[in-house]
């Protein structure tokens, strides 16, 4: 890969490592953040330090190490940090107004306008969009619009699944630990099996998956004794994020398409991880070619600042006022900076580069997958990319604490890159979309070190 020099957004020297982590600055607020704040925090164990301030795809931490972000802030700063264009919608937008419940501003009207032309498939020009605060809640309001409008109980999600932690929504969310501190049930929620080719049936043929969970779910569906309670919608993630990465079969997604159409059952699909242009797509599901009747859209939209939203079909908007509600849906600064995003990343030899570009980041953690007996798979699309960790090829164990240990040699060495996955065994790469070549380079024989050092301690 070629060094890019000009329009650099990110710093020229990543990684530099001049302290023990954390350093002594980084130890003083970690200090008190342990004293003042909850102990269920979870990415200060995985990523020990305190920031100053991050640039482009690179973070400098209080001590002035300089690490490469292949976090993002789990996915959410797709144009990296400080980027000058979202920069200066965020700093135009704080001059007028910060925050405004529903009466309109010039910046949501530019934002209602700017995503509506970018809407995949048949949405563009026939959807509605209804404004939130994060993942979850445009998810929790993406149901209850799928259930009013069907006027069924049950909703259909997928074991893997991440939809968020909120009180109704953590139904959909496939890891039952979630329900149980949170103590609710998953009311009304049933799951089908995510067609994941690495750890599906094995008896079931690669070009048969689809076919075999459709099946199961027209069963859930059509059944009368199937012991489900009527389908009033489907949630989906054309590529799942927290579950693993996994990049279904072509076929799924038309095929549920097909289904939900069959049945007259509203098909969700939360593109909150794979969208705003993550898979080399503005949205995951434009690969297939799907229009979904109700879309959930957050994380990257923003610029890092919280807002979401839910798209819909326009015959879906017959729904009484104040459906869903919260004070901050839709603050002025997260829609500044959103029409902002958008601008951008529609662009398609932006996307065009992110497409080009994964395919090529594909093929070297293939390479290095192939010279490697803990790497079992290595899947996905654009810079939507996973390295799954196994104890050993042939066995298929999932290799979570390798995982936990390739994480922590990646970020003593200057790189942070995240896992997640069922087993929390895979190593995801979800940097910037606009980071600099070199900095791959950088942080690709980084995890090349961390895999092989993993290894040979075995
Ligand atoms: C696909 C998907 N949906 C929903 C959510 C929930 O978003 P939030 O954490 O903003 O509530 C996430 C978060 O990771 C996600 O990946």
């Amino acid at each position: 890969m070629s060094v890019q020099t000009s329009n650099r957004l990110s710093m020229e020297n990543a990684p530099v490592i001049k302290t023990n982590l954390p350093g002594p600055k980084s130890k003083q607020l970690l200090e008190v953040q342990e004293k003042l704040e909850t102990s269920s925090r979870s990415y200060t164990t995985f990523f020990n330090f305190a920031i100053d301030y991050g640039k482009g795809s690179t973070i400098v931490d209080m001590d002035g190490n300089v690490f490469i972000d292949w976090f993002g802030g789990v996915s959410v700063m797709n144009l990296g940090h400080g980027h000058p264009a979202v920069m200066e919608a965020l700093k135009n937008q704080v001059d007028k107004i910060t925050h405004i419940t529903e009466v309109p501003t010039e910046a949501r009207i530019r934002y209602l306008k700017t995503l509506n032309s970018v809407l995949p498939g048949k949405m563009k020009d026939h959807s509605k969009v209804l404004m939130t605060v994060t993942g979850a809640d445009a998810c929790e309001a993406a149901v209850s619009l799928a259930r009013y409008n069907s006027k069924k109980p049950t909703i259909i999600a997928f074991s893997g699944s991440y939809h968020g932690i909120a009180g109704g929504i953590v139904g959909a969310t496939s890891n039952y630990h979630y329900r149980d501190y949170a103590g609710f049930p998953a009311q009304n929620y049933v799951y089908a099996p995510y067609p994941y080719p690495y750890r599906f049936n094995p008896k079931v043929a690669r070009e048969d998956i689809s076919k075999e969970v459709i099946s199961r779910i027209e069963e859930m569906i059509s059944d009368p004794y199937s012991g489900i309670p009527p389908v009033g919608g489907i949630i989906v993630e054309p590529i799942q994020g927290e579950g693993g990465y996994i990049v279904p079969p072509d076929d799924f997604l038309p095929m549920l398409r097909e289904t939900c159409d069959k049945y007259s059952i509203p098909l969700i699909v939360d593109e909150v991880q794979s969208g705003i242009g993550r898979t080399g797509k503005l949205w995951a599901s434009e690969y297939l070619g799907i229009t979904p009747d109700i879309m959930c859209i957050s994380k990257s939209i923003g610029g890092g600042v919280p807002i979401s939203s839910i798209a819909y079909r326009s015959d879906f908007d017959q729904i009484p006022k104040a459906f869903h509600l919260g004070t901050y849906r839709g603050n002025p600064l997260g829609m500044a900076a959103g029409a902002a995003v958008l601008d951008i990343v529609k662009d398609d030899v932006f996307l065009e580069r992110v497409r080009s570009k994964g395919r090529e980041l594909l093929k070297r953690f293939r390479e290095v997958a192939d010279n490697s007996n803990i790497i079992g798979d290595v899947r996905g699309k654009g810079y939507m990319l996973g390295n799954e960790i196994v104890t050993s090829k042939k066995g298929k164990s999932p290799g979570t604490e390798l995982a936990g240990k390739i994480r922590e040699n990646m970020f003593r060495k200057g790189v942070l890159m995240h896992t997640c996955g069922h087993y929390g065994n895979v190593m995801r790469f979800m940097a910037p979309l606009t980071i600099e070549d070199d900095l791959l380079d950088r942080g690709m024989s980084i995890f090349e070190d961390a895999i092989r050092e993993t290894e040979v301690g075995l």
